[in-house]
């Protein structure tokens, strides 16, 4: 159950991690409230089975719309909330307006019905995309400004109201149910293999490569765990490039025809530090990059077989 009886309600549910989360928190027998534009649950349906759909309370909520979202949180009366909501960087870059209206303003109104309901534990995604990187040792692109915006508003959250949140700054998260957003390449380049297909990987990089079922099991940890503060945290200090998991992919499909890329991909590729979470949650098993896409293969496999 949750840490203080109440269920965990979760924005951006229907998205590729709230999925993912929804599962973790499922199966270790938490009551989840899953909020989205739309209840659709053909990511969930690919890493729960159905007979624990059961277990879910899905409220459709648009979090610009500050009203609707503090009605659903006062009435749920979540333990915690873990805020995933967003639009991902080619939506943000193609409607940066958009983006900012549900990555900004969607974010403040996540902190004010949590501060209306009295809900002191904020699980919120930043990105990797808030760290500073290039020439202007500053975020590359409107996404990466408005998570960092993000960060900044949760500070403030804290220190004028005292609500602790936890923004934690996924990198490259890779899984089945990982279709959309630029980074969605690691997984798309895994899927081709297991289905033998060819795929043209579109940029190179070295990166933090996570699957996305250690992320999902390190939110249920976050949702039972008590801080202080408005805290920031990487998730991981561990970064693979492309060509090893080109490499790694081979390995476990041989002849797989998968094409690296010229284009650069321009990230942040050292100065990780996941301390912050570690002082929260304490050590978690890390899913190596070897049995991540070796449990993706396999689900990717299975899915296209028909089973779970
Ligand atoms: N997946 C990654 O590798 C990665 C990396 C860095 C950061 N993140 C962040 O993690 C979070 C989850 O990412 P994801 O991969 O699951 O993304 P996703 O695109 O699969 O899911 C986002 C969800 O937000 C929902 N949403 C969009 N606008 C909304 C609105 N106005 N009201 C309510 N819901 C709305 C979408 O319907 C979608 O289900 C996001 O904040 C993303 O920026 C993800």
């Amino acid at each position: 159950m949750s840490g203080d009886g109440g269920p965990v309600l979760i924005t951006g549910a229907t998205g590729f991690l709230g999925s993912w989360t929804i599962a973790a928190l499922v199966r270790a027998g938490h009551a989840v409230v899953a909020t989205d534009l739309v209840r659709d649950t053909r990511r969930l349906d690919q890493v729960l089975p159905a007979a624990e759909l059961a277990a879910v309370d899905w409220r459709v909520c648009d979090v610009t719309d500050g009203d609707a979202l503090r009605a659903v949180v006062a009435d749920a009366a979540p333990s915690a909330i873990v805020h995933l909501a967003a639009l991902q960087i080619p939506a943000c870059r193609a409607n940066p307006v958009a983006c900012a209206q549900v990555n900004v303003i969607g974010h403040i109104n996540v902190f004010e019905a949590a501060k209306d309901a009295g809900v002191d534990r904020i699980i919120y995604t930043s990105s990797a995309a808030a760290k500073p990187r290039g020439p202007a040792n500053a975020p590359a692109n409107l996404y990466g400004v408005f998570k960092k915006t993000d960060e900044e508003i949760a500070r403030i959250y804290w220190e004028e109201h005292g609500i602790p949140s936890l923004g934690l700054r996924p990198f490259i998260v890779y899984g089945v149910g990982r279709d959309d957003g630029e980074t969605a390449a690691i997984t798309k380049a895994i899927r081709a293999a297991a289905l033998g297909e060819p795929y043209a990987m579109p940029f190179s990089t070295r990166s933090c490569l996570q699957y996305a079922g250690e992320v999902a099991e390190i939110f249920r940890r976050c949702t039972e765990a008590r801080w202080q503060g408005a805290l920031v945290s990487d998730l991981t200090t561990e970064t693979s490039t492309t060509d090893e998991l080109i490499a790694t992919i081979r390995g476990q499909v041989p002849g797989a025809a998968i094409t690296p890329s010229d284009r650069q991909r321009v990230s942040p590729s050292d100065g990780f530090d996941n301390g912050p979470l570690k002082g929260v949650i304490g050590d978690w098993p890390a899913t190596s990059l070897a049995d991540g896409v070796a449990d993706t293969l396999r689900r990717f496999r299975e899915l296209a077989a028909g089973a779970r």
